[in-house]
């Protein structure tokens, strides 16, 4: 495997940036996860889009135009042979000594890796639905900001791991559900609304979660931007969750409740099979 850094590719097993970076000291910078399906960049210019708004809303220099970002992005895919798979891109503030505020002069870190990813694995949770738990939200007032500092993510989803769930959703002290650790979280109504938490600082603005926004609206479904409860949720018909990599998945049971009766729902279904369609 071969990975992108600061301009040239390098074996990924050597592949290095400096110890005094912003990233891994600070978490000072960004990220995008992409996917590639059959050949293809998926909502590529989405990801671009959102990428640079990370950066400007934290003052980080572009490390280059958005047209030459795509093509470094097709260029890693190309050299480790990914027709299906993942492309991740960081940002960060660039290496510096260490000190709080934003350091004059650094040049900003750019780097890609890219990995097999087979989307059929997904197939066989479309097919089962898959199981979320409840967490405390514990994230910082800027979750519109696709940042690396996760750690509160990867808590929360390694809470979800012990418990056996896929993901866990944060719950925020007013008992409102915002998103998942890496995905966003969305309920239908027993009415056959979906329901999904506004596009505002206190999520991210999902890729997947656009897509399936307009696709929704597209097949006359009806959509409510509107935040909802846990206790929302265990009164729905039905659940799911969006991101790039699990583009939408039934969700049958939170905290061990189960959700509608118990397997995935027919409107998950509909619009996993409207996406699929569209991306093959
Ligand atoms: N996660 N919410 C959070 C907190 C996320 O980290 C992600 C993406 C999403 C879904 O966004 P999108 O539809 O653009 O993938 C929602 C990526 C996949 C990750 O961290 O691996």
């Amino acid at each position: 495997r071969l990975a992108y850094v600061n301009g040239r590719l390098v074996p990924l097993a050597d592949a290095t940036v400096h110890i005094e970076d912003r990233g891994f000291q600070f978490a000072d910078g960004v990220y995008e996860v992409a996917a590639s399906l059959n050949g293809r960049m998926l909502d590529w210019p989405q990801h671009v889009a959102r990428l640079g708004r990370s950066l400007r809303e934290l003052s980080i220099a572009a490390p280059m135009s958005d047209a030459a970002l795509s093509i470094v992005a097709r260029r890693v895919l190309a050299a480790n042979r990914i027709r299906d798979g993942l492309l991740y891109v960081q940002v960060t503030r660039g290496a510096a000594r260490r000190d709080h505020p934003f350091p004059a002069n650094t040049t900003p870190t750019l780097v890609m890796t890219a990995r097999p990813f087979d989307f059929r694995v997904r197939v066989a949770q479309q097919k089962t639905g898959i199981s979320v738990i409840t967490h405390p939200e514990i994230r910082w007032q800027r979750r519109d900001i696709k940042s690396i500092a996760l750690l509160p993510n990867v808590l929360a989803k390694q809470s979800a791991r012990e418990a056996k769930a896929f993901e866990a959703w944060f719950v925020d002290a007013d008992g409102t559900v915002t998103e998942g650790s890496s995905t966003n979280a969305w309920i239908v109504r027993k009415d056959g609304t979906i329901v999904t938490y506004p596009a505002s600082e206190n999520i991210l603005h999902g890729v997947m979660r656009g897509t399936l926004l307009a696709l929704a609206r597209e097949h006359q479904i009806r959509v409510e931007e509107a935040p909802f409860t846990a206790a929302d949720a265990l009164d729905a018909a039905e659940a799911f969750l969006t991101s790039t990599t699990a583009p939408c998945l039934p969700i049958v049971s939170i905290d061990g409740n189960r959700i509608g009766d118990g397997t995935p729902g027919p409107v998950t279904a509909r619009l996993a099979e409207a996406l699929w369609s569209e991306v093959e």
